[in-house]
């Protein structure tokens, strides 16, 4: 390439290759979790390699390595294209990734030594969210900055999701990481009680509504089109699709604390939006399944548009049982089982991760200028995903409910039914508590 790039796709190039990376790696973590849980043993009584160290790295590997270099990639290619302009800012956008790589490294060190804030989604302590924050503020001056020199009046119903996500991810990190540091490794938060529990899901749940839906439905509004070759499926819906979700999603957080000290009306208030939100969400994904009118035959040929389309198939699976887990009483069936974590993998696995690597198949070529590789092996990627994710999900449904279903049983005493029968059925943790006296209180 011996012409200037007129779009600045340097930086496209370097997240698109560390999104395959940090997807690998941070899938692996997962793997290796979820064998840990079958066989504890393999954390081979190292601190550093514990489950409870090692989840928050899976988590954050995914979210914000895997999920976040695939936002930064597609969101710095569609701006560029869509406003007709090159990017704002080579060295800010330079330093967006050099900077997102260094909390990424920072984190696969603090992890596993426990350092943590104990918040999920929110673990990083207070320097790297510093770090984490100068990064968004950069991104957030390339991404608009780009927006306000474009050729083109117009701004595409993709940079509206961004944009949104953009904003909000900068707003909940600022307000949910206020903390008094102690040492360079421990602080503790502003808020206390309940109130901090509040505030931590208000994140948390906007963390899914922006960082795991908005953004990636920037990607939806510009990759299906693009590969099915035909326009969006209703302009109109996109608009109303993006002010409903974005309003909506906001208030409903308290559906993480149902049955806790949060006042009451707080949580009905909470059940309420996230029913209401049904309805934003199905409208996008209807918009998105759509576009595919008059082209349905191409998904018989073209595995990346499968990989686009099922995983907007999983958004709207995902979107439909989360309401359902947000209403009181189903909730207290579904809480603490594994049934939230198949919720959790149908969103996060099948729609966020089948949506990227759709986008990464899609930008890869040609971004550098290349053929795919292998058709006939991404159509065995996307059956061996889908298949994968289908069964992942559905064995967590039926764990999580028998589960939830066992907590409930009760002896006619009161007692529980669940813990007797373990009692009668598994009696070797208890004689081996007794092998090791130092753990008597485990007893209790
Ligand atoms: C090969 C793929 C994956 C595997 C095997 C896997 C496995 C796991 C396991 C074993 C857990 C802990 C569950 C528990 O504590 O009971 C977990 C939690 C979690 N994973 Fe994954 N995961 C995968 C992919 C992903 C992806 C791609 C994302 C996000 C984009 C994701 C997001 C999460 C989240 C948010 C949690 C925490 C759920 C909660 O606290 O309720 N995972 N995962
Ligand atoms: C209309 C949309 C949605 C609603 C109303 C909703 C609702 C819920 C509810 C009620 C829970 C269980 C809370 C609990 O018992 O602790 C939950 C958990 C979760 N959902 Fe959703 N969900 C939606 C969509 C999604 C999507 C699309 C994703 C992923 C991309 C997702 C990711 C998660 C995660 C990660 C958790 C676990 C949080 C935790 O405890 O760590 N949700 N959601």
């Amino acid at each position: 390439m011996s012409q200037p790039e007129t779009y600045n796709y340097k930086v496209v190039r370097q997240f698109a290759i560390m999104t395959v990376i940090w997807g690998i790696v941070g899938m692996l973590v997962g793997v290796w979790i979820a064998a840990e849980m079958a066989w504890p043993a393999l954390n081979m009584d190292i601190p550093w390699l514990t489950f409870s160290r090692l989840r928050p790295l899976h988590t954050n590997a995914v979210i914000f390595a895997f999920g976040g270099c695939a936002l930064f990639s597609t969101s710095y290619y569609v701006v560029q294209r869509t406003c007709h302009v090159r990017l704002f800012g080579d060295k800010l956008a330079a330093f967006t990734f050099w900077g997102w790589q260094l909390v990424i490294l920072a984190a696969a060190i603090s992890f596993p030594l426990g350092i943590t804030q104990s918040k999920e989604y929110a673990e990083l302590e207070w320097p790297i969210d510093i770090l984490i924050t100068l990064v968004w503020v950069s991104y957030a001056i390339v991404f608009f900055g780009t927006i306000v020199k474009r050729r083109v009046s117009h701004i595409y119903v993709a940079n509206w999701f961004f944009g949104a996500f953009i904003l909000t991810i900068a707003v909940l990190h600022v307000f949910n990481n206020l903390v008094i540091p102690v040492s360079w490794t421990k602080s503790y938060s502003i808020y206390a009680g309940v109130q901090d529990a509040m505030v931590q899901w208000w994140y948390g749940h906007n963390a899914v509504g922006f960082f795991l839906t908005a953004g990636f439905l920037g990607i939806m509004y510009y990759f299906i089109p693009k590969q099915a070759e035909r326009p969006v499926y209703s302009y109109r819906l996109s608009v109303v699709h993006f002010w409903a979700l974005a309003f909506t999603y906001i208030w409903a957080g308290p559906h993480h604390l149902h049955y806790t000290a949060l006042p009451d009306w707080t949580q009905s208030l909470g059940m309420v939006f996230s029913l209401i939100l049904l309805a934003p969400s199905w409208g996008g994904m209807i918009n998105g399944i759509m576009t595919l009118s008059g082209a349905w035959q191409k998904l018989r040929t073209d595995p990346i548009l499968k990989f686009l389309i099922v995983s907007v198939s999983f958004y709207g699976m995902s979107t439909f049982e989360g309401p359902m887990m947000s209403i009181k009483t189903v909730n207290a069936l579904s809480h603490y089982t594994d049934w939230t974590i198949g919720h959790v993998h149908s969103g996060a696995l099948g729609w966020v991760g089948m949506i990227s690597i759709g986008a990464m198949y899609f930008l890869i070529p040609r971004l550098f200028g290349r053929q795919i590789y292998s058709v006939k092996l991404i159509e065995t990627h996307f059956w061996i995903a889908t298949i994968g994710i289908v069964l992942y999900i559905s064995s967590m449904w039926i764990a999580g409910v028998m589960q939830g279903l066992m907590w409930r049983a009760v002896n006619a005493d009161g007692t529980s039914l669940a813990l007797s029968l373990s009692r009668h059925s598994f009696p070797r943790p208890r004689r081996r508590i007794e092998e090791r006296p130092w753990q008597a209180d485990m007893k209790k």
